[in-house]
């Protein structure tokens, strides 16, 4: 009986000494338990730049095209009718359901909150839940002294929870709804409109900007060579890059495609050589994932206008999340049988339809 206490006791000892030492070896400073908790860190650190961190654009979108003076509207210091809630959703704009008080919430639902009124617009911004805008108030917190975006106003969707265009944030998931052109066409000084998109305050080199002959615009207004003093992008830029890395491709919904016909149309995906392109997991390519118009059989108006005169070989995963607005980087094919039948001809694949259905529905399931 002791000693059977004792064997028992001994394997107790035993066992709370490796849970101990494997406490310590979680509590001590070694390599893998700092990258981890780092990783943690800058995962943290990328969504809130990602989601928060206007670089300082506001200079533009605000001090030089002001902006903000057409969304809060002359009777609150700026000019026209202002923009209301149903406008700014008309034009794609999101609201984030989880930064509104349950109060509101409760009276979004019920249909008491005046949607066409700027002002509701203001309380929207104030409380930070209009995605991918914030609005710098003036004291007082009634007029706007500025306004500036970030990456998630175009790279962002809701999930329509509570109703079209607000809802629970999805980061990374394009927003198809946004109409660029017409915000910006809000604006009421746009003599300066260049190019570059976000106009953040930071470092930016790429020589090949300065090629006059290319790029006119770029190169007389020096994109080429951009230094700020502070610099306000390049700190944030690794923990952007690891969130954006982190985010996971959205898995298509059960029964938005065939899974038998999208298991043919892997087959099909492969002896078509798409995979050579589209190399899984990620279906671009690991490494320079430039071709040239002529070999994609496409017109070379916008290549020409990027410094390798190429189109990017377009990431494949969560392809369903995006299928509104067309497909390619004019979305020139309306649907992705389309697309199939483009590459037919292209390559001379000679699908039959049934191979092209196939394929579509493999598209539709990554
Ligand atoms: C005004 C809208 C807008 C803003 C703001 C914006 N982007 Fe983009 N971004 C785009 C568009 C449009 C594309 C091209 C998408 C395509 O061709 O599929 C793009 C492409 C990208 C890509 C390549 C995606 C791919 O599938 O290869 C990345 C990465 C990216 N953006 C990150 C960012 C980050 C990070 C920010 C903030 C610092 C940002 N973007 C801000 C509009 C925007
Ligand atoms: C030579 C390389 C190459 C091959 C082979 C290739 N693709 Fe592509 N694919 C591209 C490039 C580059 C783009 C982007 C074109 C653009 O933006 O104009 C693209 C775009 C696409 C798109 C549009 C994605 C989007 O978000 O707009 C789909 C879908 C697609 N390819 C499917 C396929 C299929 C299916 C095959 C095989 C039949 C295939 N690709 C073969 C290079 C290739």
């Amino acid at each position: 009986m002791r000693r059977k206490l004792t064997a028992v006791t001994w394997v107790l000892v035993c066992v709370a000494s490796l849970a101990c030492t494997a406490a310590r070896c979680d509590d001590d400073d070694g390599p893998g338990h700092d990258t981890e908790h780092a990783a943690r860190a800058l995962i943290a650190a990328g969504r809130h730049t990602f989601r928060f961190d206007t670089f300082g654009d506001e200079a533009f979108w605000g001090d030089t095209l002001r902006l903000h003076q057409a969304i809060e509207g002359s009777r609150f210091g700026g000019v026209g009718a202002g923009v209301s809630p149903k406008t700014a959703l008309a034009v794609g704009l999101k609201v984030d359901v989880d930064a509104l008080p349950g109060s509101l919430i409760q009276a979004l639902r019920r249909g008491q909150v005046n949607l066409d009124d700027p002002a509701t617009t203001l309380a929207l911004l104030k409380l930070n839940s209009v995605i991918g805008v914030t609005g710098f108030f003036n004291p007082g917190g009634t007029s706007l002294r500025s306004v500036g975006i970030q990456c998630a106003l175009c790279h962002s969707a809701v999930d329509n929870s509570l109703a079209p265009g607000i809802g629970h944030r999805l980061d990374g998931w394009a927003n198809r709804d946004l109409n660029v052109g017409a915000i910006v066409g809000l604006a009421p000084d746009l003599s300066t409109v260049a190019t570059l998109e976000m106009h953040g305050k930071g470092t930016f080199f790429d020589p090949r900007l300065a090629d006059a002959e290319q790029f006119p615009v770029a190169a007389r207004a020096g994109f080429d060579n951009v230094r700020n003093d502070p610099d306000l992008v390049s700190p944030k830029l690794p923990a952007l890059h690891v969130y954006q890395l982190a985010l996971a491709a959205p898995a298509a919904p059960r029964g938005s495609f065939s899974a038998a016909a999208a298991a043919r149309g892997q087959q099909v995906f492969s002896s078509s050589h798409c995979d050579s392109c589209h190399v899984p997991p990620t279906f671009t390519e690991p490494g320079w994932n430039l071709h040239t118009p002529a070999e994609l059989g496409v017109d070379d108006f916008e290549a020409n206008r990027a410094p390798a005169r190429g189109y990017r070989t377009a990431p494949l995963k969560g392809l369903w999340t995006h299928q509104e607005g067309g497909f390619y980087h004019d979305g020139r094919f309306a649907t992705l049988a389309a697309v199939v039948d483009h590459y037919d001809v292209q390559f001379g694949l000679h699908l039959s339809p049934q191979e092209k259905k196939d394929l579509v529905e493999y598209l539709k399931s990554l």
